[in-house]
């Protein structure tokens, strides 16, 4: 006789489990997350579960309500105080008795209401640094039932204590944070009764804009997100010319620390808003950014980070009270920022690494995060190599004549007729693309006002493909005899896109060589890895290429490859992965083993410095080409 089956839904893990093993227990044995603030003990109802019953064919089980055991005492006690629903029954107090098919409810894996925008949809295990508690007799219990002895005492809770445990009627709920486990744990909050809130703040402070996540430590689940231009753009579009603004301007540091901090805040106060919590639940933060938004956050002088060799003035992972960063979160939280990998390469790449993990595989990975610095990663579980390129901005459609950020309005999509060369486009804002005679009413309404990154990528990819621009790079005059749609501009000539009253968006030579000059730098920083790391995968080639940022989810793989911004890989292997930095920002504030993980990666990943070596400019002249002078494209022409 087989032990009886387990199916536990939606995750659809399933397993065998011995009559008498407590369903909760069964749970965690196959990485379903089950919430228990109680320990156990039938008092918070957290760990609710449903079971469906009938005849499950597609999984050869059949599941009836009596495979459970009776109704425990424990469970007769929770119905009578605080009722449990038809049904319903607590998976700590009830055990596996035949085959099971077990839902657990949706209200029970997510503790506020509002889920805006999940980061992303990646499942990983959770053990977050701080936990929640209940208990009677405090340190006793803490001993005897969750294995903490003698922990930090926050000062501010000694103050309350007795009242605290006369308002619980001697029961309370301990907030403990616990990082790491050679440190001892720090009891950060004592609350009468019962309490099952505890939340964490993900935050990517990116140079343009600031991302904030807002999780449930309890249950894992995101449930607010918030975003906000990232207000030091006033003091400097660019990193470096922030850096600058600092050197010139004594008040420079402070004037944008404070900046980004009040920022920071106005999103914390937003998301408490929508979803109705307390800031002051608000437990634990993790950031990450790159150096100079990393250290502009800390208040440190960033000055060493404009030039080679770009010395950080602290490279390792931080722990230090939120109040001292300035934020009105749970008095006694901590703000945990992710290490930087070099002077160049942040936080914000340890956190890629984290969620993609080439460090955790055996093909070889290439990892390309683009902003006005490209961060480059590359390797596998033997080796990974990191390094940073200077692209510029003419990726986010700076530097280019009828560029601008990604609005309702820009050119994001564009394909080119090579026998016509008449262009068909699409504008962000409207979902239907323009015809040949013209473009749609819908557009008209929304107005097109320039081309965004993504677009300028696709047109000069497309206009490459169609035989105007040559390998070299430049637009061919010779067509102007074919279409009208070459024109001279200057001693060179453009390609017009779109003609409007009163506007022209074409473009010129000089939009064709900024991204040359931009795809080349990125090219030949990824190439520099390539040869300090030998020959790539096992094919000799890259077997990944991930795309990760607001970039990397807009442009298509391919025409990063027609362009030559990426070496040649199978195009199915090349894709965008998201905001890989905001999903490894949430994992080290939901696991902290993820942050050992980070700490000890980041120590072993091999910086190379992309100024100082000498075969960069040589790479850079051949990356010029489209695709490339030297390197073939195998997969792309397949
Ligand atoms: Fe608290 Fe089951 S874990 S009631």
């Amino acid at each position: 006789q087989q032990d009886p089956l387990v199916l536990f839904m939606p995750s659809g893990r399933r397993g065998r489990f011995a009559k008498g093993t407590l369903v909760i227990e069964a749970a965690r044995s196959l990485g379903v997350y089950v919430e228990s603030v109680c320990g156990g003990r039938g008092i918070c109802g957290r760990c609710q579960i449903e079971v469906a019953e009938g005849i499950f064919a597609k999984h050869k089980i059949t599941s009836a309500a009596d495979h459970l055991s009776p109704w425990s005492a424990k469970e007769a006690r929770y119905a009578a105080r605080r009722s449990l629903k038809p049904g319903r029954r607590l998976s700590c107090s009830t055990t596996i008795e035949g085959d099971l098919v077990i839902d657990l409810p949706s209200d029970m894996a997510v503790n506020a209401a509002v889920v805006r925008k999940a980061v992303d949809t990646r499942d990983f295990p959770r053990d977050p640094a701080i936990r929640l508690l209940y208990l009677d007799r405090i340190f006793a219990a803490l001993e005897k039932d969750w294995g903490i002895s003698a922990p930090i005492v926050d000062p501010g809770i000694l103050r309350h204590v007795q009242k605290t445990l006369r308002d619980g009627a001697w029961k309370v709920t301990c907030a403990i944070a616990h990082d790491r486990d050679d440190e001892r744990p720090r009891l950060m909050g004592l609350y009468p009764g019962l309490k099952n809130e505890a939340y964490g703040i993900a935050v990517d402070i990116g140079s343009t804009t600031i991302a904030l996540h807002l999780s449930s430590l309890l249950s894992g689940a995101t449930i607010a997100s918030a975003g906000t231009p990232n207000p030091q753009i006033r003091f400097g579009e660019d990193l470096m010319s922030r850096v600058s603004y600092v050197m010139m301007n004594p008040s420079g540091r402070p004037e944008m620390t404070k900046a980004v901090r009040e920022a920071i805040q106005a999103l914390v106060e937003e998301v408490a808003t929508e979803t109705n919590i307390a800031p002051t639940d608000i437990m634990d933060c993790v950031f990450v950014g790159n150096p100079i938004m990393h250290h502009l956050f800390l208040g440190i002088d960033p000055t060493e980070l404009g030039q080679a060799p770009f010395a950080l003035a602290v490279s390792g992972a931080l722990a230090v009270p939120a109040s001292d960063l300035d934020l009105s979160l749970h008095p006694a939280a901590r703000a945990y920022l992710l290490p930087c990998i070099a002077g160049h390469v942040g936080a914000d790449a340890a956190a890629v690494t984290l969620s993609e993990g080439p460090h955790r595989q055996d093909e070889t990975m290439l990892v390309v995060d683009v902003g006005t610095n490209a961060e480059i990663l590359l390797g596998n579980r033997q080796r990974l190599l990191a390094a940073s390129s200077p692209t510029g901005p003419a990726f986010e459609g700076a530097e280019i004549s009828a560029g601008q950020r990604a609005a309702p309005g820009a050119i994001e999509r564009v394909r080119i007729d090579p026998e016509t060369l008449e262009p068909r486009f699409k504008i962000i804002g409207v979902d239907s693309w323009s015809d040949a005679s013209g473009f749609a009413e819908a557009a008209r309404s929304v107005g097109i006002t320039g081309i965004c990154g993504s677009g300028i990528i696709e047109v000069i990819a497309e206009m490459f493909l169609a035989g105007i621009i040559t390998e070299d790079g430049i637009i061919d005059g010779s067509l102007a005899a074919r279409s009208p749609r070459i024109v001279p501009e200057g001693r060179t000539f453009a390609y017009v896109l779109h003609e409007m009253p009163g506007r022209t968006i074409s473009i010129l030579q000089t939009d064709v060589r900024a991204i040359q000059l931009a795809k080349a730098a990125l090219y030949a920083g990824i190439k520099l890895l390539i040869d300090k790391f030998g020959t790539a995968g096992e094919s000799g080639t890259i077997d990944r290429v991930a795309l990760a940022g607001a970039f990397g989810s807009f442009i298509e793989p391919k025409y990063a490859m027609v362009l030559g911004l990426v070496p040649d890989c199978n195009v199915e292997k090349c894709g965008s992965v998201g905001n890989a930095a905001g999903a490894g920002a949430r994992m080290a504030l939901l696991n902290r083993s993820y942050r050992r993980e980070i700490e000890a990666v980041v120590k072993r990943i091999q910086k190379v410095e992309t100024a100082l070596e000498p075969a960069f400019q040589d790479h850079f002249v051949a990356a010029m080409a489209f695709p490339n002078k030297r390197d073939a494209y195998p997969e792309l022409v397949k």
